[in-house]
């Protein structure tokens, strides 16, 4: 009797471990898919270089608080937003693809690239607002195509 009393303890501690190391596992898997749904290098045409965009400084300047997010609403917004009256049309970071907005700062041929609008910022900062409409922009993860450097 008392043995059996014991088992019964023990196999509700077990039980109690298993779902929370359930709870866990499913809480790790949901982290990393979701970390994992965003590209993680960016091939920059310009300069021949792969930017590891999910990695030590790069990866803190291609989040909306880094150089690159901060940049993109200071001066891109400026214009860009919802109702301006520059003649702007609204733009946010899923408004193109990844692969667009590269082609879009490898080519610099939108009107306001072109009449000097980007020249207040670097090519450092050009560069960083790059990554992160790259990092953030409209992306859906595919295994086969996850990165651009090849
Ligand atoms: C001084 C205002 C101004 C600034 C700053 C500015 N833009 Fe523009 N941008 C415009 C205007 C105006 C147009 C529309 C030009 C036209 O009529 O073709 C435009 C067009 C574009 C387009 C094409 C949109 C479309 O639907 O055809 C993109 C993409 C774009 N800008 C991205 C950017 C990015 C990225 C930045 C920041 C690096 C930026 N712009 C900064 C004014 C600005």
């Amino acid at each position: 009797m008392l043995l059996w009393y014991h088992k019964e303890v023990v196999d509700n501690v077990f039980c109690t471990e298993e779902n929370m190391l359930n709870v866990m596992l499913t809480a790790l898997i949901l982290a990393c898919s979701l970390s994992e749904a965003r590209p993680t290098e960016r091939y920059d045409e310009r300069t021949k270089q792969c930017r590891l965009i999910a990695q030590g400084q790069l990866s803190w300047e291609s989040e909306p608080w880094g150089t690159g997010g901060v940049k993109f609403r200071e001066v891109c917004k400026s214009c860009h937003s919802r109702n301006n009256d520059k003649g702007a049309p609204f733009i946010h970071a899923e408004s193109y693809t990844s692969k667009a907005w590269n082609s879009i700062f490898t080519k610099r041929r939108k009107k306001c690239a072109r009449d000097g609008a980007w020249d207040i910022l670097t090519e450092d900062e050009l560069q960083m607002v790059n990554d992160y409409l790259y990092r953030n922009g409209d992306w859906t993860y595919d295994p086969n195509d996850a990165d651009s450097c090849g």
